[in-house]
This record gives structure tokens, C-alpha cells and sequence, in this order.
């Protein structure tokens, strides 16, 4: 597994550097290919795309896609030039998946992966396990006692063996498990939580293991929010280490955990926390990543969205950056994913009352501060900071 994921990282490497040294000057597809003179050797061009940027480090940077984004061109050419992972933003969910027992809809999940192919991005499955958006015929069947223990394991082995099973070979990274621990202090792993209530808390293993078994090349993540120090007493954190730990320890098929990354800049946030949070993750052999980026604040309103608050126009690029460099300071985090890239294409509005302003590109998908800023981020972290010239103070 290691082999294919270094040539794979081999070849996006060397794709990325004719672009880093003189790619697109503008984040315009059409432009993406239009072949600029290269700069002095070792130059970054400080206008590439941040995929392009990223993938002379090896990290991939991506975001939730959902089906506006791909039939929209003007959402579509932003995807395909400067991201190259894409997550279905609900698609892959078995509540769109199978709406009624064994009538599937793979339609939004095949669109997915197609525009992947097409771009030339990888796909990062999500999610095989989760308490949320699951079929009605499901959770009813469970509460009315139609389906039992033994029935409701059966059905999320099908699950997983036909849905993993179907995209065998095109998914990078697996959500298999997502949220399965408490938001308490300490935390642990939620005894109220729909699967470990209904089908035994041996349900984390056992979908890692059939996910593995239906695909033994994908990388397998544990997915959960405010595992990198965002609770403030790294409660979570300790708990998803120790999941993770207790997994590792029975060999069980899990490859790397996920910090799904949802800011709100009314919070306080420590980025070093962040940092050291998926050191001791990666202390465990495992891989990481930050899987759903976004930065939140209060707005004047939904269509819109400018920010209320003065200052968090200044936050806003600031924490999307620190997630960044702490993402380039463990060698083990391989990508960057945000949820949602355009602030018309975000779930924030919809979910939290008077917010929004929570991606890097605006309602009218102009690029923000936060675009910028990760992309000097990127610029630097494809070559190196320039080395500083010391001069000496004149004497008086
Ligand atoms: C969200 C989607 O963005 C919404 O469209 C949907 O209605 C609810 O789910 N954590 C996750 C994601 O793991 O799957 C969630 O996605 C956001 C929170």
C-alpha cells in the first residue's frame, strides 16, 4: 500500500512541477494548461493553483463536492484547477444510497467519482458508519423491532461490502467509522450512540474489517470533529487516541484518523494544540488529515454573508492558515480537505443560525483573503522560505 501511494505522490510530484515553476497565472481552467516561460530554476510561481502547490510536498487539497458543484461550470473549473481530492459531500451516505431497502441510487456518488477521473483527483470516501442520515427504513425498523442485532449487523456488512465494493480501487481514503465519541469531559465512545446502542460496540471493528476486506488498498480513517484540541482540555482527542490505540493493538485494518476541522471564530482554537494533536495520532503509525476545513462567523445574512464582526475578516484567513501549517508540520498529514469551497456551496448557513462566511471563496466565488493566504502558505512550503539576507546596521 505504501508503494502505490508513493508513486502515486511520485507522479502528482512531478506533474506539479512544470505547473509550480510556470503554471496558471490565474485561477481559471481554461488558463490551467496555457504554458507560461518558467522563472529562474527553483522559482514558484506565486499564482499557481494551490493543488499545484501542494503536490511539490505531496499533500493533496480538496474539499466537499456536491452535485452543484459539478454541474455548475463555474463551480466545476474551481474544483478542477485547484483541488485534487474530492469528498461527496452527502452522496456516498446510505440514506442516498439506498433510499428504500435494495433500491440503490448510485447516481450522485458515479457523478462524483467521474468528475474525479476527469480531473485527475482522488476521492475520499465518506461515510460507512455514521449515526446520522441513515435510511428511514433502517432506523424505523430498528426502533419498531423489525430489525434485530444480528439483522442490523448483516445489513451494515452488505452496506459496506456493496458500497466499498462498487468503487473498489477508486476511493484514496475511506471514512469508515465517523463521530462515535461524546463531546464530554472525559469523552469516550458514545453508549447512546445509534450503533454501538443497536449493534454492540464491536461495531467500530468490524466495519473497519469488512471495509478492508471489500477494498484492501484503501486507506481506512476514523472521521470525528474537535479531536485536535478544539475542545480546549484535549479530552476528545485523548479519547479518539485511545479508539484508534485499542484498534491498533487487536489489528485492526485502520490506516489513519481524520480531524474534520469546523472553526467558528467566536471560539478560542489552538493551532499548536492541532499540530501536536496529529503528531501523536501519526506517533501511532497512522496517517492524517484534515477532512472537513471550515472557518465560521456571524454574517449580515445567507445570501450575502459578510461578516458582522470587523475582525473576522482578519480571523477567518488566520485559522485557515494555522490548520495549514500545522498540516505542513506532520509529514503524516497527506490532505487538506475543506467543507465546501465557495461560501454559495457551504453548509454553514443552513446549520448555524447566522452563519456563514466559512471558505475561501465568496458567494460570488471571487477568491477571499483566506485563497491568498493558503496560497503563500503553499508557495513556501513547495520550496522553502527564502533565506534571509543579514545585513549589518551602519555604524553611526
Ligand atoms: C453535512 C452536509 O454538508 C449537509 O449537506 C447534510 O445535510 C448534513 O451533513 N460532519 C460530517 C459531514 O461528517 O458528513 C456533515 O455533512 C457535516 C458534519
Amino acid at each position: 500500500m505504501d508503494m502505490r501511494r508513493r508513486s502515486l505522490f511520485a507522479a502528482a510530484g512531478a506533474a506539479s512541477a512544470a505547473a509550480v515553476l510556470g503554471g496558471a497565472a490565474t485561477a481559471n481552467a481554461s488558463t490551467l494548461s496555457a504554458a507560461q516561460p518558467a522563472g529562474p530554476a527553483g522559482l514558484v510561481n506565486p499564482n499557481a493553483p494551490l493543488r499545484d502547490l501542494a503536490a511539490a510536498i505531496g499533500l493533496r487539497i480538496g474539499s466537499a463536492i456536491i452535485p452543484q458543484d459539478i454541474n455548475t461550470p463555474s463551480f466545476a473549473a474551481i474544483a478542477g484547477t485547484q483541488l485534487d481530492v474530492y469528498t461527496p459531500g452527502n452522496e456516498m451516505k446510505w440514506q442516498v444510497v439506498e433510499p428504500t431497502q435494495g433500491v440503490f441510487d448510485w447516481s450522485g456518488a458515479d457523478n462524483l467519482v467521474a468528475f474525479a477521473k476527469q480531473n485527475d483527483a482522488l476521492v475520499r470516501g465518506h461515510t460507512l458508519c455514521w449515526h446520522n442520515q441513515l435510511p428511514t427504513w433502517l432506523t424505523t425498523g430498528v426502533s419498531n423491532g423489525t430489525i434485530n442485532k444480528t439483522q442490523l449487523l448483516d445489513l451494515l456488512q452488505q452496506h459496506i461490502f456493496t458500497e466499498v465494493g462498487r468503487y473498489k480501487g477508486k476511493i484514496w481514503q475511506w471514512d469508515v467509522c465517523n463521530e462515535f465519541l461524546t463531546d464530554s469531559n472525559p469523552s469516550q465512545v458514545n453508549p447512546n450512540d445509534f450503533w454501538i446502542a443497536n449493534a454492540g460496540p464491536e461495531v467500530i471493528s468490524l466495519a473497519f474489517q469488512w471495509a478492508h476486506e471489500a477494498d484492501p488498498h484503501a486507506l481506512l480513517f476514523y472521521n470525528d470533529y474537535n479531536i485536535g484540541g478544539e475542545d480546549g482540555s484535549n479530552a476528545k482527542h485523548n479519547a479518539a487516541f485511545a479508539l484508534v490505540q485499542g484498534l491498533l493493538n487487536d489489528g485492526i485494518p485502520v490506516h489513519g484518523v481524520g480531524n474534520q476541522g469546523h472553526l467558528d471564530t467566536q471560539f478560542g482554537w489552538s493551532p499548536q494544540r492541532l499540530r501536536q494533536d496529529l503528531q501523536h495520532f501519526a506517533s501511532l503509525g497512522l496517517k492524517v488529515a484534515l477532512t472537513e476545513v471550515d472557518v465560521r462567523t456571524f454574517v449580515d445574512g445567507p445570501t450575502t454573508q459578510v461578516p458582522t464582526n470587523s475582525l473576522a475578516q482578519f480571523a477567518h484567513p488566520f485559522e485557515f492558515t494555522e490548520m495549514l501549517k500545522s498540516v505542513l508540520q506532520v509529514p503524516e498529514a497527506i490532505s487538506f480537505t475543506m467543507w465546501g469551497f465557495t461560501d454559495a456551496d457551504s453548509w454553514i448557513p443552513g446549520f448555524f443560525k447566522g452563519e456563514g462566511y466559512g471558505t475561501p471563496w465568496d458567494v460570488n466565488q471571487n477568491p477571499k483573503q483566506a485563497f491568498f493566504s493558503l496560497q503563500s502558505e503553499l508557495v513556501l512550503a513547495a520550496k522553502g522560505a527564502p533565506r534571509r539576507v543579514h545585513t549589518r546596521m551602519p555604524r553611526p
